[in-house]
């Protein structure tokens, strides 16, 4: 492909001619059968947008806020582990691109960078990504680190008491880089497996299955950071997540690399939101790469989504321009889309701009 790309799907396959098979696959992949992987992107398309006509739509303002930052509009970016592997400028580009686009960044703990160095290289919102390991020390080491170098908030990963069978990774023996948060901290033997997925190695080895509910009381008693839960696809888990005092929580199945046959998670977003009730933010990712897929979550009542594979492939094809880029034209599409449905602004989407198979045909 030649040409500038025109939207993310091209991006993809930008990624794909500039990667290695084996980091390609370890973006693009999910688990097993990659049953929820797909669904993700299908169940987007069968919902419908309503569109209201005749509305001065001459201006369009985008922006919103998310705990209380304004960002310049309902896109934030997901945590994504290992991002040398696409660009040697990996999670620093990534930072950039959100400070240029003055959103909100959430940094994995599995970075290529440091949270420091993040932190350092420019001005961005910063929320920092938590795995729990089996030793606790470590991510309460991690938080303090975090809290220390400006990050405003906690991303709590429950999704991953242990890591999703992604077969690619297996087949082509994944070799992890160093993951710099854990440099001193981490035993180096899990830092590589010669037998299959480095990543799945380290997991195994590191990560505290026994987290629970309870330990929730741990976290908050170490932090005085607000706390997002990252992956709640339940209304049972939603109304526990409330009693446990979250402040926020993202609808996810890891964008469907960890349960497969999961949710899609724009299928299960209204069941959350309505469980939730307006007490804490809900915002929702996997799947998104088009303008109309975050409208569509707008609809359903998401404060904002998180977008991660679609950055990757920005970050893959073009480095710190191709972030933007990504990031930008998802922005232009929201823009056309809410102007072509007649929304001034996001909190004029609203359920009656979507049509899902549990409403009624018209
Ligand atoms: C992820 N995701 C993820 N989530 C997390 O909490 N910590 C992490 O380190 C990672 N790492 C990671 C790596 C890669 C390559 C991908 C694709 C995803 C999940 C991520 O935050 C998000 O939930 C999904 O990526 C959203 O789905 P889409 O936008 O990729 O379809």
């Amino acid at each position: 492909m030649t040409e500038e790309p025109v939207n993310v799907n091209e991006f993809r396959e930008l990624a794909r001619q500039a990667l290695p098979k084996m980091y390609y696959d370890f973006y693009t992949g999910g688990a097993e059968d990659q049953y929820t992987l797909k669904e993700n992107e299908e169940a987007f398309r069968r919902i419908i947008i309503q569109p209201r006509i005749l509305r001065n739509v001459r201006s369009i303002d985008l922006s919103t806020t998310v705990l209380g930052y304004n960002i310049s509009m309902p896109v934030m970016i997901a945590p994504t582990s290992l991002q040398k592997l696409a660009n040697p400028e990996g999670e620093i580009a990534t930072a950039r691109a959100a400070s240029a686009c003055n959103t909100i960044m959430v940094l994995s703990t599995s970075s290529t960078y440091s949270l420091e160095e993040v932190a350092a290289c420019c001005d961005a919102i910063r929320f920092f990504q938590l795995y729990v390991y089996k030793r606790r020390d470590i991510s309460a080491k991690l938080v303090q680190r975090a809290e220390n170098n400006g990050y405003k908030a906690i991303v709590l990963t429950v999704d991953s008491p242990r890591l999703g069978r992604r077969e690619a990774d297996v087949k082509n023996k994944l070799v992890v880089p160093p993951l710099k948060n854990l440099e001193g901290l981490l035993p180096t033997k899990f830092v590589s497996d010669e037998k299959g997925s480095g990543l799945a190695a380290l997991a195994s080895g590191t990560l505290d299955a026994s987290f629970c509910w309870e330990d929730i009381t741990w976290l908050k008693s170490i932090t005085n950071l607000p706390i997002l839960i990252k992956g709640v696809l339940t209304r049972e888990d939603a109304i526990k997540a409330l009693e446990v005092g979250v402040d926020g929580m993202i609808v996810s199945n890891h964008g469907g690399r960890q349960l497969d046959y999961s949710p899609a998670t724009i299928s299960v977003l209204e069941e959350v939101v309505d469980a939730v009730r307006g007490k804490v933010p809900v915002l929702v990712d996997g799947g998104i790469r088009r303008g109309t897929d975050i409208f569509k979550a707008m609809a359903l009542g998401a404060q904002a989504v998180l977008v991660g594979r679609a950055v990757v492939y920005g970050l893959a094809a073009k480095g710190e321009k191709g972030v933007n880029r990504v990031l930008e034209m998802l922005k232009e599409e929201l823009e056309l889309t809410m102007a072509l449905s007649g929304c001034c602004s996001v909190k004029e989407i609203s359920r009656s701009h979507v049509r899902t198979k549990h409403d009624q045909q018209l």
